[in-house]
This record gives C-alpha cells, sequence and structure tokens, in this order.
C-alpha cells in the first residue's frame, strides 16, 4: 500500500525555523529573571595532583554568588556514563589540561567566565602521558588488550605467495557542532529539578543528575527540544554540563545556565579517537586476501567515557565489505593526559574501515593493478550466492549489495574512462598531478551494547482527531522527527500537519537510549508504528461492537474506516469513539529482534542489517605546496527504501562533506606539555564552501530494500555515508603515486603538509 508520507521528500520539520532563526535552543528558552551563569575553572596541568586551590579571588569577584567544588557536590561526583571513574569535579588529582576543578555561579555570563581565571592552584606536577607512543612505553592501558580472531593469520600470511605491511595513522576530529555545549536547570517544588539539555541522551542525563542530586531518578524531569548538531559530541559528554547546572541550581535554589565558549567546548569535551593501525597482510595473485592481521592503538584520553564500545565497534569493522577467512585484530586502548575521547559519527568503524581500504590499496601497488579490482575480488558473495560467507566474529553476511551497487557507480562515474584519462593527464603534466579512487562501504546496524537496542512512543489522538507524538529519540538536525511523523501520518492516514511531535522529554518516555547508531528512526519509528496500530485496532474493535460484525471485517485504508458498505472518516471515528469513553492514546514499545552478542568472545549477531554505498572521488593536487581540490564525487547509496529521500540526500551530502573534512582538512594538534593548540575556527579547519567537490553528484540506490523487517523497509543513513570520504584520502594518495615507485604512506588528515612530506619520502 502506498499512501503519501511513506517515501516522500517532505522538508525537515523545522527548516523554516532553522533559516529564519525561530528555531529554539536552550539559550533560546526565555529566562527568569533571577538566573545565574555558570563557569567551570579549569585545570592549567596534563597531569599532576592538587595541593592547594585557593578560591578567594574567584569569590570576590564581581557578581559571583557561590562557587561549588568537589565537596560541595549533594550526591556522587561522577557523570560516567559507564565505569564510574569520571569525576564531574576533579578532586585530588588532575589529568587532562581543560578538566573542570571548580564551578562559579555568578550574575552573568561574563562575570562568571571572568572568574573563573581568578583562581590560585599549587599543582605537584607529573609527567603526562600525551601521545600513543608515550602511552605505549609507559604500559598506560585501560584494559588489556582485546583480541577477536578467525583462522590461523600467522600461519596463512607466512605461506602466502604475496604480503605486505605497513601502518596508517589516522587523526581525531571535533564534532564543531554549530550550538556549542549548553543546559539549564530549574528548581521545582519538592526537591524537583527540571533541566533543558542539549543532549542526544535525556535519561542518561536524568539518571547522572539524579545520582549527582542523591535523589530518585523520578525527581529529575530532562527536556530536549532539538540540539543545533552533535554528532556523537552530546551522547556522553552533554551530561557533565546538565549535572553541573543541575547541582548549582539545587545549592542556590535558582535557574542556572551553563553554556561553553567555543574554545572551552574544544578544551573540555572529547573528540573522534586517533588510531595509529599497523597491519601485515598475506594474499595470492589476483589480491584476494588469504590472511590478516591489524593492531589497533587507540588514544583513549583520560578517560572511559563510551571508548570501550567505540573500539570494540572499530574491531568490528576491519572487514569493511571484505571476507577475511584468517583474521587477528588486536584492540589497545591506551589512556592519555588529554580529552576524553568519545563518539563521533561512525563510532570507531570509520578509523578501522580506512585501515582496510588502505590495504587494499597497498595490495594493488604491490600487484600493479587498479585497487578497484582488488575491491571486487574480496567483496562478500552477493545474496544470490549460495556461498555466503561469515563475518570474523560469526555473522553470516545476507545482504551484501555492493556487487552491483559498484558495478552501477563504476559505469555511471565513467570510472575506467576517467581513470585512463587522468594516467595520460599525469603524464604530460609535472606539477599539477590528479588521483582517482572508489571506495565502498558496509555498516553494522544497531548498537553493539546489545540491550540498548529498544525504544518507546507515546501516541494520543485528541478529540478533533490531531495528533500529538512523542517518542524516545532526540532531533539534532538529521530528521529524525519529521521521519516519524511520517510513520504516524502514513499509519492514521491523516496529512501531516495533523502530527505534533513534542520534544523530548523524560516525563513521556523513560528508560531510553541514546539517539545514535544510526539507528533512531529504526527503532522509534518501529515503536510509533506500534503506538498507532494500538489505537486503530482499537476503533476497529469499537465499529465492529458497534456493528455487530466480527472485527476482521472492518477495515483501515488511507485514513478510512470500511464497515459492510459504509465509509467513516477518522475524524469522525474518533469523535465517536471518545463519546463512547474508548482510549485514544497508545504506548508503542520496540525491541530489535534477532540480535546476541558477546563482546569478550567476539562472536555472535551484534547487527540487525548492514547499510551499503560507495563512492568515488576524483581530486587534484599541487605538488609543490600540496594543496588540493576534490574535482568530482560519485556517490550510490543504499538507504533501503527511504521514508524521505530529501532528508536521506541532506545526511549523505553532510556525511561525506565530515568524513572528508576529517581525512584532509581538521587537524587536533596537542603541544608536548598536552595544551590543545587547535581550539577555534581560526585554527581548526571544518571544510566550507569552497572546499566541496567542484561537482557532486548523490544517488540514492534505486533497488535498496531492508530484507529484515525495519520500518517500511528503510535502512538507517546516519553514520555510514560519513565513511565515503575515504575515497577522497585515497585518491590524494593515487595522485602521490604518480610521482613515485614506492607506495604513498599517507597519514590523515591529509593536510597541504603532510601531502608534501609524503610527495617527499623516498
Ligand atoms: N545529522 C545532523 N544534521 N546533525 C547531527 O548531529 N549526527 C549523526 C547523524 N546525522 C547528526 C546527523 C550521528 S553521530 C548519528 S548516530 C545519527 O545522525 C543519529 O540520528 P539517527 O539515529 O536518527 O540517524
Ligand atoms: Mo552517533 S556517533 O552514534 O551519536
Amino acid at each position: 500500500m502506498t499512501t503519501p508520507y511513506t517515501s516522500q521528500s517532505v522538508p525537515h520539520d523545522s527548516a523554516h525555523l532553522h533559516v529564519t532563526g525561530k528555531a529554539q535552543y536552550v539559550d533560546d528558552i526565555p529566562t527568569h529573571r533571577d538566573t545565574l551563569h555558570l563557569a567551570f575553572g579549569l585545570s592549567k596541568i596534563a597531569k599532576g595532583k592538587l595541593q592547594s586551590i585557593d578560591l578567594v579571588d574567584v569569590k570576590n569577584a564581581q557578581g559571583v554568588v557561590k562557587v561549588i567544588t568537589a565537596s560541595d557536590i549533594p550526591g556522587k561526583n561522577d557523570v560516567s556514563p559507564a565505569h564510574s571513574n569520571e569525576p564531574l569535579l576533579a578532586q585530588d588529582q588532575v589529568e587532562y589540561i581543560g578538566q573542570p576543578i571548580f564551578l562559579v555561579v555568578a550574575d552573568t555570563y561574563t562575570n562568571a567566565r571572568k572568574a573563573a581565571r581568578l583562581a590560585k592552584i599549587v599543582y605537584e606536577r607529573e609527567l603526562p602521558v600525551i601521545t600513543i607512543d608515550q602511552a605505549l612505553k609507559a604500559e598506560s592501558f585501560f584494559e588489556k588488550p582485546l583480541v577477536y580472531e578467525v583462522g590461523e593469520p600467522d600461519l596463512v600470511i607466512s605461506k602466502a605467495p604475496h604480503n605486505v605491511e605497513g601502518q596508517i595513522e589516522l587523526g581525531g576530529q571535533e564534532q564543531f557542532y554549530l550550538e556549542g555545549q549548553i543546559a539549564m536547570a530549574i528548581p521545582q517544588e519538592q526537591d524537583g529539578m527540571m533541566i533543558y539539555a542539549s543532549s542526544q541522551h535525556p535519561s542518561e542525563v536524568q539518571h547522572k543528575a539524579a545520582d549527582c542530586l542523591n535523589t530518585p531518578i523520578n525527581n529529575i524531569r530532562v527536556e530536549v527540544r532539538r540540539m543545533g548538531g552533535a554528532f556523537g559530541g552530546k551522547e556522553s559528554q552533554a551530561t557533565p554540563i546538565a549535572c553541573a547546572a543541575a547541582i548549582a541550581a539545587k545549592l542556590t535554589g535558582k535557574p542556572c545556565k551553563l553554556k561553553f565558549d567555543r574554545d572551552d567546548d574544544f578544551m573540555i569535551t572529547g573528540k573522534r579517537h586517533d588510531f595509529w593501525i599497523k597491519y601485515r597482510v598475506g594474499f595470492d595473485q589476483s589480491g584476494k586476501i588469504q590472511g590478516i592481521v591489524f593492531q589497533h592503538y587507540i588514544r583513549c584520553g583520560w578517560s572511559l567515557d563510551l571508548s570501550l564500545a567505540v573500539c570494540d565497534r572499530a574491531m568490528l569493522h576491519i572487514d569493511n565489505a571484505y571476507h577475511l577467512p584468517h583474521a587477528r585484530v588486536e584492540s589497545y586502548r591506551l589512556k592519555t593526559n588529554t580529552q576524553s575521547a568519545t563518539a563521533f559519527r561512525g563510532f570507531g568503524g570509520p578509523q578501522a574501515i580506512a585501515g582496510i581500504e588502505r590495504v587494499i590499496d597497498h595490495i594493488a601497488h604491490h600487484l600493479r593493478v587498479d585497487p578497484c579490482e582488488i575491491r571486487q575480488t574480496n567483496f562478500y558473495p552477493s545474496p544470490r550466492s549460495r556461498k555466503l560467507k561469515k563475518t570474523h566474529y560469526g555473522m553470516i553476511v545476507k545482504d551484501c549489495q555492493l556487487s552491483e551497487i559498484f558495478s552501477e557507480l563504476l559505469s555511471t562515474s565513467n570510472y575506467y574512462e576517467r581513470r585512463k584519462a587522468i594516467r595520460e593527464w599525469n603524464q604530460s603534466s609535472p606539477i599539477l598531478k590528479k588521483g582517482i579512487a572508489i571506495s565502498p562501504v558496509k555498516y553494522g546496524i544497531s548498537f553493539t551494547l546489545s540491550h540498548l537496542n529498544q525504544a518507546g512512543s507515546l501516541v494520543h489522538v485528541y478529540q478533533d482527531g490531531s495528533i500529538h507524538l512523542n517518542h524516545g529519540g532526540t532531533e539534532m538536525g538529521q530528521g529524525l522527527m519529521v521521519k516519524i511523523a511520517q510513520v504516524a501520518a502514513h499509519e492514521f492516514g491523516q496529512p501531516l500537519h495533523s502530527v505534533r511531535i513534542s520534544p523530548a522529554d523524560t516525563d513521556k518516555i523513560p528508560n531510553t537510549s541514546a539517539t545514535a547508531a544510526s539507528s533512531g528512526a529504526d527503532i522509534n519509528g518501529m515503536a510509533t508504528k506500534i503506538a498507532c496500530n494500538k489505537i486503530v485496532d482499537r476503533l476497529k474493535d469499537f465499529l465492529a461492537l458497534e456493528h455487530q460484525i466480527p472485527t476482521e471485517q472492518v477495515t483501515f485504508i488511507a485514513g478510512e474506516f470500511q464497515v459492510r458498505n459504509e465509509t467513516y472518516t477518522f475524524k469522525e471515528v474518533i469523535a465517536k469513539a471518545y463519546t463512547n469513553r474508548i482510549s485514544l492514546s497508545a504506548t508503542g514499545f520496540y525491541a530489535t529482534p534477532k540480535l546476541h552478542w558477546n563482546r569478550f568472545k567476539g562472536q555472535g549477531r551484534p547487527f540487525f542489517y548492514f547499510a551499503y554505498g560507495a563512492a568515488v572521488s576524483e581530486v587534484i593536487i599541487d605538488t609543490l605546496t600540496g594543496e588540493n581540490k576534490i574535482i568530482r564525487t560519485d556517490i550510490l547509496h543504499d538507504v533501503g527504501r527511504s521514508i524521505n529521500p530529501a532528508i536521506d540526500f541532506g545526511q549523505i551530502e553532510g556525511g561525506f562533506v565530515q568524513g572528508y573534512g576529517w581525512l584532509t582538512t581538521e587537524e587536533l594538534f596537542w603541544d608536548n606539555k598536552g595544551e590543545l593548540k587547535t581550539h577555534a575556527p581560526s585554527t581548526y579547519k571544518i571544510p566550507t564552501c569552497s572546499d566541496r567537490p567542484l561537482d557532486l553528484r548523490v544517488k540514492l540506490w534505486e533497488n535498496g530494500w531492508n530484507k529484515e523487517q525495519t520500518i517500511y523497509n528503510s535502512k538507517a543513513v546516519g553514520e555510514p555515508p560519513l565513511i565515503l570520504g575515504i575515497s577522497v584520502l585515497l585518491a590524494i594518495s593515487d595522485a602521490i603515486a604518480a610521482t613515485k615507485s614506492s607506495y604513498p604512506s599517507l597519514n590523515a588528515p591529509a593536510t597541504p603538509e603532510r601531502i608534501l612530506t609524503t610527495l617527499l619520502q623516498s
């Protein structure tokens, strides 16, 4: 059945509010007259003991109402999403430059920030661990390395006809959401606390704030209307900001707001994990991988945060799209005195996939063939194949569509002709060199912590037939709300404007998971469908009873009930049902089926399904300066049967841009004292309009269809397209390769400096 609202490109529900400046963010909520403003006092050293903290000048500064230290916190001094090792305010020890030590409460934002700088803190300095190398030397691990292995990779590599080994360094990435971290807390009667947060995870904010205030969870209410971008950076790391606001509100009895300035946001909060990946691979003459070993050395920062889950997901994506019969991955989780690395779109997947894509390129260079062929040789078999293969963690890959997606993209992008033309062009161009590359993505959809794959929804129909909807997901720009509204409009057969979605609110949906792992629409969409169907079923029962016929004889199609020969509109039935005392409200609950996963054994089915896509990028580099430009990118992406193609296009384009930004322009630099030197747009460069491909052609794969029963057979789209940015890194590497015979061991971000360094290597 096709009805208007699935598979339709309706605009983002807030698009007109975004562009007219009317969309309300936390900082736009009208404040009480006596609202107080907060600022953290930060550690100036990367590691050491706190010997003495003199806050007299802070307390006496203009407008200061209160100064809060660890010992003032009414409950637990912990904001960790998992393992309780993350104090909100440092107690005896500081572990990175930028770590909050105390909290200033003042009458204005500026007064709070000024006062925060007046503390006199004496530290007993210790030698910090900043880089991956230093962490390895100091054996600074969070846990012993986790190893997943299948077959006998060492033996197979040693016997293989060919082998290569190498390494790649991948830098971190700042989420750079446009709306910085912020929260406001307002005390309520009887120990209640209302928190307006900019968080992907309202329930975690609620739980952690309850711990900090030493109060039951039901005293705390958290509302998230929308975030001005999050990208994983507000999955766990919005929690401390909200907890600080709640503590200050509790201790002063006044509304309190904490808002990070951009530099503070950079200095305090976590970023994408940087990886150093080593590889050793054995393969045959056709480039088929026989055995492979990866080492992942991962800078996790000062606290665990979500690092274990991020590093695990990286281990699950070492194969990307390729069958690895004998494989081992060793994952080293390094503790360093830097910001705590956290979730960032892809959650460890992009780094691991960059690793295997590098390997494929290296193999191709060794055999002197087009890397595109090595990719196709190693793909998991297509769904039609009788010999399906398992991943290195034992999950059968039943739906690998990449052979088809690849051949379609190779032909629509004219890959072979362009590659040949580029080779010829490079012969006659001594300074400027062009490069081209195609890269695929296969991305696992579901939280790897299986119990998180659950969602709830609450649907009300009012007497006039208008619909109110609330679900456990949060809006961060990705278009979740409009997609879920489309689900409700579709299930009730009503116009989209009759559905109103209210802000995510812990009072309406309890115990939610973070909106993350790209599964927001999948799980909240399903929960909403279940809730809507309950109401429709009730209405059918009611009509059946009224007409003295079996319920099966009542049908509901496109907003109309058919009973014998009579037709009733949705609105008519709602009005009637109300006067007959039928409940017009329902909750829906969904738990993703088929999942089982043991993270210690590395075996099971952690993912419900995979999302696929591929990109071809062509670049040009200047071999004298390292400057570069993306000439053209073609993307073909599988979103299953899209719920909203316009939104999905936005996600694909945005994800791709963010992906090549990570790999080309965005560079985080810490000095040897551990101070982050790139902490504002002046020094940290996200891609701008002028960096986008001169020619960008994005297509949704027309045969896309999810064989698993997801909401209308769609596929998640939030994270996978970011990984297509790898095609740009590979294309730059291809351009460099035109100048030399050895394999260019290009690290990321491939800034002009790094491109030059690689050009100069022998
Ligand atoms: N798109 C926008 N515009 N802003 C964001 O912050 N976050 C990404 C992705 N797309 C993000 C975004 C991340 S990290 C995830 S996990 C998904 O959206 C989360 O939303 P979804 O599960 O509804 O796709
Ligand atoms: Mo996205 S990194 O799962 O918030």
